[in-house]
């Protein structure tokens, strides 16, 4: 088994211009198989809440539903870092209560989080909580936090100005601490420019080919997630296929008797099935 990868690791492959995958995991086993596949960073995502819990939005999900999944993912991986998303209100209420609710993720088998946003505010909870040895995973560009503040799910850096606005938003994370910067739906041209002007790894969410590292939301990717797809998610797989065709083929054995086959059964012994009477 390879060597556990670490923030170190990270900022090699981009001093040596090394391309690195993310994916996200909810779960033991897809982490497991995630992590045997050799991804460099397995995401335990907010988008968890829409994709596998079914809310609309990322904003439902809680500290305690992001720790039970983090406690699963990190039981499957032993080579990838493990990075925990902070959830909505989980960070914005007190610096005290960011640290506490980062070192939850920590203590349930996180390397890291990820924090959306490079307000003011939220840059200050960065600087805390890399203070005290947490790694911290930037989020700019579109933030889905903010999803209401925004509007909509709208591509941004658009602009000249507007791309500078995000470099100087990552150039402050950069300040405050982090290890990594995720730029979500921003033009390639525009990711490329703030890529090119910054010492840490930037990781592409629809932002194009030319950052240090690409992520995707691994139900995307295995084509098990089919309310919407967005515009730069590939489909590797087609899990949604495989899951309904298997489900079926299960409905009808069960129901035309086929299923469970004698290869299936406990059966009792010759003693005991005499004194039961059966056959
Ligand atoms: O919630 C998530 O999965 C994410 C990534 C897609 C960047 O934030």
């Amino acid at each position: 088994m390879a060597k556990k990868i670490t923030v170190n690791t990270i900022q090699k492959y981009k001093n040596n211009k090394e391309k690195f995958s993310v994916l996200t995991a909810y779960d033991y086993s897809t982490a497991k198989y995630i992590d045997e596949a050799g991804i460099d960073i397995i995401l335990i995502g907010d988008s968890l809440a829409m994709v596998a819990l079914g809310y609309e939005t990322t904003n439902s999900i809680g500290v305690c539903e992001m720790e039970i999944f983090t406690r699963a993912v990190a039981r499957g991986t032993q080579h990838a870092m493990v990075i925990t998303d902070m959830p909505f209100m989980s960070y914005h209420k007190t610096d005290a209560e960011a640290v506490e609710n980062c070192g939850r993720m920590i203590r349930a088998g996180a390397n890291g989080v990820k924090i959306e946003g490079a307000t003011p505010y939220i840059l200050n909870v960065i600087k805390h909580v890399t203070e005290i040895g947490i790694p911290v995973m930037g989020h700019v560009g579109f933030t889905p936090q903010f999803l209401n503040a925004i509007g909509g799910y709208n591509i941004q850096g658009k602009s000249y100005e507007a791309t500078l606005d995000i470099l100087e938003q990552a150039k402050r994370l950069e300040q405050a601490g982090v290890f990594a910067i995720v730029l979500e739906m921003v033009p390639e041209e525009s990711a490329q420019y703030i890529t090119e002007h910054l010492k840490v790894p930037t990781i592409s969410c629809g932002a194009g080919r030319y950052c240090d590292a690409q992520v995707l939301v691994s139900d995307d990717l295995f084509g098990k997630f089919s309310d919407f797809k967005p515009k730069f998610a590939r489909k590797y797989g087609d899990m949604k296929s495989l899951i309904l065709s298997s489900a079926k083929q299960y409905n009808d054995d069960v129901k035309s008797g086929k299923f469970p086959s004698d290869a299936e059964v406990f059966k009792l012994d010759e003693e005991a099935l005499k004194q039961l009477k059966v056959h």
